[in-house]
């Protein structure tokens, strides 16, 4: 049963690959069902993946999926479009190109190039404040990139508790492929309005007093021509949070957990900790934390690997697959530090390539470079005991406690 041979199927999460490469070998996308009853062609082959990824036939906006699908998917932030959906994962140009002229202006290099002095000093003190046996996701990665969210949105210090709790209801049960997490779905809709209510004061503060962040620059971006809606101001918000969040701490947990796999990885990061670059970048390509890029939607009949899909199906791309096609990469089942060439897809490709690139980047080089920087590193459980989330688009540790010292 091609169901059974799916990522996010109990049993497969921690090490889906042998499964990829089955799918890989045959070449042809294959339909398959996916555990929340979402059905798409899944594309495992590098050169298939990155084609696909860029192929404007292909639209992002749920809208051109069949009814059925649409009805499995109601509610979902990332497949439907109602409620908070409306964002630059479920848009197509012109209305992405818009949405993310809003967004982009944050993210440049050089404004980013200003958040990492802040980053490093927060990895360095988070793991300053580590004891041997501590979980390296729970008390080192997730707080991490909480404050570093917090930052780019301009929360203030003293409301961070209350926020970091409503949006840990919201995105965590935003993903209903993701069984027994911590997270009860019925808080869910109390935690939205609070942070509904939370956010459009917040807004409304740096309406009259802008600040250094994400939020102030979409107003000031939306005020200068495009204007946006409240509805899209949030869900853009929802959006940062979704996709900013359990993917770098994916990141993190997967990096470390490659490392820990891999003694000899471990050494060379250890003796040349210029490499970090380079390093996560493997990191990145070996086990991509975004496993299945989100959904896309043929407009019309598109032939991929030899298979021609009818117009109105859905697709997905295994990134994680393609990341390890033979045909692209040398050795592609093993991490090397040093390679060159490394064009992965870890962040997708084409016009929905991540806003957040390179803010990911600079918190995992910060975090992995602490990592690294312990002595004695060594997990604290078998490895074959980590449980790892479920999720369909998100893989990572739930929990990667370690010994050092
Ligand atoms: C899009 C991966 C971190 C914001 C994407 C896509 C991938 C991805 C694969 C493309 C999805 C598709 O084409 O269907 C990752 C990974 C991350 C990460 C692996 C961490 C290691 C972040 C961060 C932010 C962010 C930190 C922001 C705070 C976004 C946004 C999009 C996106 C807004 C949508 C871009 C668009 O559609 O134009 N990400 N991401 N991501 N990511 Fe990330």
């Amino acid at each position: 049963m091609l169901n059974e041979m799916l990522p996010g199927y109990e049993g497969l999460v921690a090490d889906p690959y042998p499964a990829y490469a089955d799918l890989r070998a045959s070449g042809e996308p294959r339909l398959v069902t996916l555990r929340n009853g979402l059905y798409g062609w899944l594309v495992t082959r590098y050169d298939d993946a990155r084609a696909a990824l860029a192929d404007p036939r292909l639209s992002k906006d749920p809208r051109h999926a069949p009814a059925d699908w649409r009805e499995a998917g109601r509610g979902r932030p990332l497949e439907d479009r109602s409620g908070l959906g409306t964002h630059l994962l479920t848009t197509d140009p012109p209305e992405h190109t818009r949405l993310r002229r809003v967004v982009s202006g944050f993210f440049t290099p050089r404004r980013l190039a200003g958040l990492r002095p802040g980053i490093e000093s927060a990895a360095r003190e988070l793991a300053a404040g580590l004891s041997s046996g501590a979980d390296l996701v729970g008390d080192f990665a997730a707080p991490l990139q909480s404050g570093v969210l917090c930052d780019v949105l301009g929360v203030p210090a003293a409301d961070r508790t209350d926020f970091q709790r409503w949006t840990a209801a919201v995105v965590s049960s935003s993903d209903p492929g993701e069984p027994g997490e911590p997270g009860d779905p019925d808080a869910r809709p109390a935690a939205l309005r609070a942070l509904g209510a939370y956010v459009g004061g917040l807004a409304e503060g740096k309406r009259r007093a802008p600040g250094d962040d994400v939020i102030s620059a979409m107003i000031a971006a939306a005020e200068d021509g495009d204007r946006l809606s409240g509805d899209e101001l949030l869900s853009m918000i929802f959006l940062l949070l979704v996709a900013g969040h359990e993917t770098t701490v994916g990141l993190v947990g997967l990096g470390t957990y490659t490392l820990l796999r891999h003694p000899e990885a471990l050494e060379l990061l250890r003796a040349r900790p210029e490499l970090i670059e380079q390093a996560v970048e493997e990191l990145l390509r070996h086990d991509s934390p975004v496993e299945l890029a989100t959904w896309r939607f043929a407009l019309e009949p598109v032939e991929i690997g030899g298979v021609v899909l009818p117009a109105g199906q859905p697709l997905l791309v295994a990134l994680a697959a393609a990341n390890r096609d033979p045909l692209r990469f040398a050795g592609p089942d093993v991490p090397d530090l040093t390679r060159q060439d490394n064009a992965h897809l870890s962040f997708g490709h084409g016009p929905h390539y991540c806003l957040g690139a390179l803010l990911a980047r600079l918190v995992g080089r910060a975090a992995l470079a602490e990592v690294a920087r312990l002595p004695g590193l060594a997990p604290a459980v078998p490895m074959e005991r980590l449980r790892w989330r479920a999720s369909l688009t998100v893989r990572g540790p739930r929990e990667l406690p370690v010994t050092f010292g």
